[in-house]
This record gives C-alpha cells, structure tokens and sequence, in this order.
C-alpha cells in the first residue's frame, strides 16, 4: 500500500514559469571549506531538476549549521551553491542574504529553469523564533512552496512553517520518499518488525523507546544504553557507562515489553577494555562476568549471532543507532557484523531495513553497507522525532489532512 502523503506532491504542480521557493536541507558537514559528505546535496537533486526541467523557476532556502540570528561568514552557504551546481550539472546563483533588495530582484529577474540559492535562512534573526514578519518576507519572493527538507521538518521555524501559511505549498521528491520509507516501516509495516536502537542514554530516547515498544516484535537495544538495562536486572557491568538515575525506567520499560510481547533483545556477552583508546587490550566476557573497573564497548559474538538469527526472521527492520563505540575499532564488529545481515537480508529481498539519525548513517557507512539498505534517512533530529511518534511542524504547515496548529 503506498504511503497517504498528507501533503500535494509535485506531480500536482505546474511548475512553468513560476517562481518557486524550496527549502532544502543544505546543513552539510563541512571540511576545510570543503563540502565533506555529499549526501543531503545528492537528495535534493531530483526536486531541483524536475521543477527546473519544467520551466520552474528555482529559489532556494535552506539554513546551515546554528549562527543564531547573526551573519557568521564561516557559516555562509556560499560554498555549498558551488558543490551544488557541480551535482545539478548547471549553474546556481547566489544572493547574499535570504530576503530583502538583493533576493528579491534575483528573485525577480531569474528566468525559466534557473536555479538561485539564497544565503543561510539563520542569518535572520525571525528565522528560529518563526516570525511572521520574516515569513511574509520570504513569501514574497516565490509563487509557490515546495519543502523537500525532511531533515529539518522538527523545526518550527520561519522558512519550514511560516512562510508555508502564505503560499500554495507541496512536498518535494525527497520529503515524498522520507514519509514513504517511515510509512513502510512503522505506520503499516510487513510483519514482523523490528527496531535495533543504539545509543549512549535511556534519557534521551525515553519516548522513542515507548513508541517503538507499542509499535514493533521485537526491539533489540545496543549501545551504553543497554547497561543500564544490564545493571537494572542486577548485572554487575563494571566502569561500563550507565544512567543510575534511570535504572527503575528501565525496568518499567522491560515490564511494558513483556505485557506488550515485545521481544526486547540485550546483549549476552560484551567486548571490554579497562581503558577507552584504540589498541587497549580486550577481552569477551559474558555479560554476567564484567570484571570490576573494566567497560563494555561493543556488543560480543554471541550477541550478534542472536540477533542475527531475530532479523532473519523479520520482514521490516528499523535501525537507529549503532550497537558499540564503532569509531574506535575494534568495537565496531558488533555494529559492522548485525548492519552486513541486515544489508545481506535487504539484498536477497526477505528484509526491508530503513534506517536513520544522527550517528547510523557513519556507522552503516563505516560498515560498508550504506547504500544496501531499503531507505536511509538524510534526516537526524526530525527521524527520532518521527520514531518517537511526534507530530513534525514542518510537515503540518504543508499538510492538506493534518490540522493546522501553528502561528502561520
Ligand atoms: C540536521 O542537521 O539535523 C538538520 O539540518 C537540523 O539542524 P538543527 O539541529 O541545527 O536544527
Ligand atoms: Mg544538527
């Protein structure tokens, strides 16, 4: 079943000569004023040329790194319009600041299948605080509104809610296929499902956890977090890191599990070191026998073998976070081991595995297997907010279904 968009995608949009403002996520790591990966620039590429190809004429918005409502020259987006015009393969053009004399005459002026990029929308100070004003502003500048920034849809700010409330607005391409790739895996998902989530703290993903338990078969927890897990059924786990002020959370959480029937899966066995640096002796111990004043820093083979076994008999995975500290080899095998199975399973069709935030997309990159996986998310923050079950502002103010409850 194909995903209820709750929003017009560009197949209901005549793009012929109309000034069109897009929001795209331009926030790309950057490396020596180089752009450093590519990905999120490579993503918007199909909305770009479709509108262009169709004579639209292209403005685009997008903020970059946090400047606060200041000009941070190491912050312009100027670099990015270079790296961006080498992945249209045509020229884009360049204003100095997202609203005012300056973008509004290259607004004005630019003509059919042009692409302009304005400067860093938080540049201004009404960007993050949603100002009306600086809405009305950059709705002046365009006919239309596209937003194809998913990544940046948990953020209710001028340039993804506000100016949304003044103009026609749609979905791009790249939106279209992040709400599809979430809709197949968790709103109406094959099963069974289920979800590996990594990570350092059970406090920062309380209620990604409690969604996903009511929504998943199975949920395989990785990372520090599962210490406390570990030390909340009594597991002695060393120096390991772990949250003793969420030890009773933990323990409601497995409850919930249980009087869910939700195979929640933690590690059997650990790698552990007496000291974080690469090339710090290890052992692999059962998780009952953590000596005292070493700490876990991957998942161990027995581990990996269990969990393995659990996707092999899953239809849809859903994967956030990686299962150890994988950028300091050689506690990335748990991580490196599990994404290969889950990438082998996508590949021979049995398993559909989208996959998102922050730190996953590194890791399944540094295991090789990136582009092996059903979807990957270009989105952090905005895909533990979607795994959380929370409503995305910048989805609402371009929704034609959901209820409009922002200042717009
Ligand atoms: C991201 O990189 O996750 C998005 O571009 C949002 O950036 P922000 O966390 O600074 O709002
Ligand atoms: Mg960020």
């Amino acid at each position: 079943m194909a995903a209820p968009l709750p929003f017009a995608t560009l197949d209901t949009l005549d793009p012929q000569g109309k000034r069109i403002l897009v929001r795209v996520d331009l926030n790309v790591p950057m490396k020596d004023g180089q752009v450093g990966d590519q990905t999120r620039i490579e993503r918007i590429v199909p909305t770009i040329r479709e509108l262009a190809d169709k004579g639209g004429r292209v403005i685009l918005l997008s903020h970059f790194d946090r400047p606060k409502g200041k000009v941070v020259p190491d912050m312009s987006l100027k670099p990015i319009a270079t790296a961006l015009a080498t992945a249209l393969g045509r020229p884009v053009s360049f204003a100095h600041d997202c609203i005012g004399d300056e973008a509004e005459a290259a607004a004005r002026t630019l003509r059919d299948g042009e692409v302009l990029l304005l400067e860093n929308t938080r540049f201004q100070p009404g960007e993050e605080k949603n100002d009306p004003d600086l809405a009305t502003a950059l709705a002046r500048l365009g006919d239309v509104y596209v937003n194809d920034a998913f990544s940046a849809a948990h953020r209710a700010h001028a340039s993804t809610a506000g100016v949304a409330g003044h103009l026609p607005s749609f979905g791009g391409r790249l939106m279209e296929a992040e709400l599809a790739a979430l809709f197949t895996a968790l709103e109406n998902p094959e099963r069974p499902v289920g979800a590996i989530v990594g990570g350092a703290k059970i406090s920062t993903k309380l209620e990604l956890l409690e969604n996903m338990l009511a929504k998943v078969n199975m949920l395989a927890i990785g990372g520090a977090m599962a210490n406390t897990f570990l030390a909340a059924q009594g597991v002695n786990v060393g120096k390991s890191l772990k949250e003793e002020e969420m030890l009773d959370t933990a323990r409601k959480i497995m409850a919930e599990a249980k009087a869910r029937g939700c195979d929640l899966v933690l590690p059997v066995d650990v790698v552990v070191t007496e000291e974080f640096m690469a090339g710090a002796p290890t052992r692999t111990v059962p998780v009952s026998e953590i000596p005292d004043g070493w700490m876990a820093l991957d998942v161990g083979p027995q581990s990996v073998q269990i969990l393995n076994a659990k996707l092999a008999g899953l239809k849809t995975l859903v994967w956030n976070g990686p299962l150890g500290v994988f950028e300091l080899p050689p506690f990335d095998e748990g991580t490196n081991a599990v994404a290969q199975k889950a990438a082998r399973l996508t590949q021979a069709g049995t398993l559909k595995t989208v996959a998102g935030g922050g730190d996953t997309v590194a890791a399944l990159r540094h295991a090789g297997v990136l582009h092996d996986m059903t979807y990957v998310s270009t989105a952090g923050g905005a895909f533990l907010e979607w795994l959380e079950g929370k409503v995305l502002p910048g989805l609402t103010a371009i929704s034609t279904t959901l209820e409009k409850t922002l200042p717009v």
